[in-house]
């Protein structure tokens, strides 16, 4: 169901701190396959990206990248001219919580089209070259490596085209971005010896609407959202995994662009619940599993990993992957409700050809201290309301403008950020690109509220709900530049809740 990057480029020199050269290209598919030969869906165009001279794939390949090790990524736009149904030929892509130059950072205003004398003001060509240095945030603080207590780890790449993100994402245009180091190591004998190389798997859902002829579609109209009604995980329609009976690392992402989910494992028979680990929230690994869950909850853009271990079950037990949310308008989910919708078939089909020896260890990765109540009440602060204006999305009674950064902030610095949802109506999982932030309380109503556990750790998207206010520590650190903060339901970005900041 993926793709891993080197097998479809093959790795660039080896030598060290000189960057790995891959390539990627978005192109039209004309005859994918959402599901199968079932004639109701019959091959059609869709955008994704190819590594090589192969056909584009949604999601595109797979990247897997190690700290210390550069990648220089040129991505070329193929898509052509003019697009049939929806979607806009200028491309634009964001790696979704690297930690980038902000020249690299896929920027909503840097699109280019296919054409060297694009539409667009701000065409560099057909292609543009970014750079993902895959080093620790803080090198200033640390002497130029970094502090591996800031490691990432499943991250994603994907369209940000000013305007039209929804409908360049819908159309297939994102990918999976695995980063590995010492601890975290995709190696089941060193490091945390989580399960690794095949068992080691991104699970990437997304909804869509089709129409009566079984072609995909997109509601350019609704400024609140899109949802679809058939779920697809990494592309396909109800797809069937096959499982040996030993433990996975399963990579969740919601990549939106509006419906939130509730994962539970279930049985055949829908009157079983299993358990799994929860290991990672938003991609970064947490300080401890959290052990014996049975759901998680998964904003658009947010990531969850989860280890679940197949030992148990008998072989031939089938399993689903099932969505409790009950949601059925655009602005947030309404309930959840059992048994739930499938995304996804889990066949325990196999013994492993060897022993399982990896693990889940009790410690994972280190949390840096917060600092003291004194440290905090010092900072800062900085709040942000996010809210509706004229049937657009405002941030701060402002709507995007690419020009010029609504905040720039010191390089080096710290500072809260209030993160407000002041309506009753709808939910905005806001995203914050370059730096990741740790959610110091959370209030409803002025009243404080718990933070869950998995999201005690670094997070990248906050999503504020009805009446909530979050407040989250940013430390902006290792490069100067234009950054993004936005809502990442698709259509709220797109109809202009987003706002630019700077570091200077
Ligand atoms: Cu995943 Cu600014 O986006
Ligand atoms: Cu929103």
């Amino acid at each position: 169901m993926h793709q891993r990057m080197g097998e479809i480029c093959g790795p660039g020199s080896r030598t060290a701190r000189e960057p790995l050269l891959y390539q990627l290209s978005a192109r039209e598919n004309p005859s994918w396959r959402f599901n199968g030969d079932n004639a109701y869906y019959p091959p059609q165009a869709i955008w994704g990206f190819s590594g090589g001279s192969g056909p584009a794939v949604t999601p595109g390949p797979t990247i897997h990248a190690r700290y210390g090790q550069p990648i220089m990524c040129r991505i070329r736009n193929e898509l052509p001219a003019f697009s049939t149904g929806f979607g806009s030929p200028e491309i634009c892509t964001h790696l979704h919580n690297m930690h980038t130059p902000s020249e690299s950072d896929g920027f909503t205003g840097d699109f280019y089209s296919a054409s060297k004398k694009g539409p667009t003001l701000f065409a560099p060509g057909a292609y543009n070259d970014h750079f993902w240095p895959n080093l620790y945030a803080g090198i200033d603080e640390f002497g130029g490596i970094g502090d591996p207590r800031e490691a990432l780890g499943s991250l994603f790449y994907h369209d940000h085209t000013e305007g039209v993100t929804a409908p360049n994402v819908l159309k297939g245009l994102a990918g999976r971005y695995n980063i590995f180091d010492d601890l975290d190591s995709g190696n089941e004998q060193t490091g945390l010896r989580l399960p690794s190389g095949p068992y080691d798997y991104p699970l990437t859902f997304g909804d869509r609407r089709f129409d009566v002829n079984g072609q995909l579609t997109f509601d350019q109209l609704n400024p609140e959202g899109v949802l679809g009604d058939r779920y697809l995980v990494n592309g396909k329609i109800a797809p069937v995994l096959r499982v040996a009976r030993r433990k996975y690392r399963f990579r969740l992402l919601n990549s939106g662009p509006t419906r939130y989910y509730e994962l539970y494992l279930q049985n055949k028979g829908a009157n079983g619940i299993f358990t799994f680990t929860q290991i990672s929230a938003d991609g970064n690994l947490l300080p401890n599993p959290l052990t014996n869950q049975t759901r998680v909850r998964l904003a658009p853009a947010e990531r969850a990993d989860i280890v679940i271990d197949f030992a148990r079950f008998p072989l031939g037990t089938e399993l689903y992957v099932v969505d409790q949310i009950v949601q059925s308008t655009t602005r947030r989910p309404d309930k959840v409700q059992a048994p739930g919708t499938r995304l996804l078939k889990l066949v325990v089909d196999r013994n492993p050809p060897e022993p399982d020896t990896s693990m889940v260890p009790s410690v994972l990765r280190p949390l840096r201290d917060l600092p003291s109540a004194a440290e905090l009440a010092a900072l800062p602060v900085r709040s942000f309301n996010f809210e509706r204006s004229g049937g657009m999305w405002a941030i701060n009674a402002r709507f995007f403008d690419v020009f010029t950064p609504a905040v720039q902030v010191a390089r080096g610095s710290a500072e809260i950020w209030e993160l407000t949802n002041l309506n009753d109506g709808w939910q905005h999982p806001v995203h914050v690109h370059f730096e990741e932030g740790r959610i110091l309380s959370k209030t409803v109503n002025g009243a404080p509220v718990p933070i869950p556990p998995h999201e005690r750790g670094r997070k990248d998207v906050f999503n504020v709900g009805e009446r909530m206010t979050i407040r989250v520590l940013f430390r902006f650190r290792d490069f100067n530049g234009k950054y993004l903060m936005h809502c990442h339901n698709l259509t709220h970005e797109d109809h202009s809740m987003m706002l630019r900041w700077d570091i200077v």
